[in-house]
């Protein structure tokens, strides 16, 4: 029920320090050890190349996800578009992990690459936030998302669990094959959790953004490196898929190579800068399209900050910045949304599951 909220959506979106919350809780015992199915863990240390599989926001939480399971755990991943997957199979290593990655555990593009490799032999751990769902009851193994019924179309909830239960299985991974993290992942969720909450209390700066910026324009970029712009394409998602603001997400380097021509007087662009060691980069590149007439809506971290960041997002571990910078990201488009009249929780031409192919 959304109780006293407007919308699912912002009642989901609110609930994320709690689920964060619940996944520690789930995936951590008395003894302060990650727990995870000792199976997977084997079927992870086993793998040579780690093949993840999704669609939508899923795919973008994979992108993430492969950056934790290669940094920390030293697994090679491919992520790939399900829809995709049959016509570009790749060439799979000897010993391939499939990871579908799915909140309902329905998507048909997705099971229909899970029939295919299953038919190959080969073995298939599903993370899915539904029990019982067609993936999960088709997979050799499942590891659930713990985030409760996500109602609205925008997955929001959904995507920061998938990332978080996606660094708790990197994080067993590198233990299981004896690489040491020198930091506690858990205690930084932990963080994570507090940091979610920060951002969720502080709605009416993400509403003001959302005026400022998106309140009347056709189109809006998203733009970021590394990690960044995995987080700037599910931004653009959130935008486009609720407010129907024609919203692209590109890597801070690439638009120099075309996309930079439809930059325009006062277009909007959306800048992550969450990464110390891009930080430069993107912040040239901001300066690329301010040159052009665009209008930067800068969102930093703590730590590297400057004066013309429109908002700052408290430190968290700086792997898990996605996590807190996707926050921001989905209270904006609720708002833009919401103040550009259109129906938040069943935007048109779309469905929660999407059970064709
Ligand atoms: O249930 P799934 O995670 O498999 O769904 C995948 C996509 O259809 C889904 O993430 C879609 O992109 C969302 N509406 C995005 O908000």
């Amino acid at each position: 029920e959304k109780g006293t909220y407007p919308h699912y959506m912002l009642k989901e979106i609110d609930e994320q320090p709690l689920v964060m919350r619940k996944i520690i809780q789930q995936y951590q015992g008395a003894d302060n050890e990650l727990h995870v199915d000792e199976d997977i863990v084997k079927a992870m240390n086993d793998s040579d190349r780690v093949y993840i599989v999704a669609c939508g926001t899923s795919y973008h939480a994979g992108l993430v996800g492969k950056q934790f399971i290669e940094t920390w755990a030293k697994v090679p991943v491919e992520v790939h578009v399900a829809s995709e997957f049959s016509y570009n199979m790749p060439l799979l290593s000897e010993k391939p992990l499939f990871i579908f990655i799915s909140q309902s555990g329905e998507t048909a593009d997705s099971r229909a690459v899970l029939v295919q490799i299953k038919e190959l032999g080969h073995k298939a751990l599903t993370i899915t936030n539904v029990p019982g769902s067609t993936l999960s009851r088709e997979s050799d193994y499942t590891l659930l998302l713990h985030a409760g019924p996500e109602i609205a179309v925008a997955s929001t909830k959904a995507y920061t669990a998938q990332l978080a239960v996606l660094s708790i299985l990197a994080a067993v991974t590198a233990q299981a094959r004896g690489i040491k993290l020198d930091f506690d992942l858990m205690q930084e969720l932990a963080i994570v959790a507090n940091t979610m909450e920060v951002l969720c209390d502080d709605k009416e700066e993400m509403e003001s953004i959302a005026l400022q910026f998106l309140a009347t324009t056709r189109n809006a970029f998203f733009i970021g490196r590394s990690v960044d712009y995995y987080v700037g394409l599910e931004g653009s998602l959130k935008l486009k898929e609720i407010s129907y603001i024609q919203a692209e997400g590109f890597a801070g380097g690439e638009l120099k190579h075309g996309t930079i021509a439809l930059i325009e007087n006062n277009t909007p662009v959306i800048a992550l800068a969450t990464q110390e060691h891009v930080n430069l980069s993107i912040r040239g590149n901001v300066k690329e399209v301010v040159a052009r007439g665009a209008n930067p809506c800068i969102i930093s971290m703590k730590g590297l900050e400057t004066e013309e960041d429109r908002y700052v997002i408290p430190k968290v571990h700086e792997t898990l910045a996605p996590l807190a910078a996707v926050i921001p990201l989905q209270l904006i488009s609720y708002y833009a949304a919401l103040h550009r009249d259109c129906d938040v929780d069943k935007p048109r031409n779309l469905a929660k599951s999407v059970t064709v192919e």
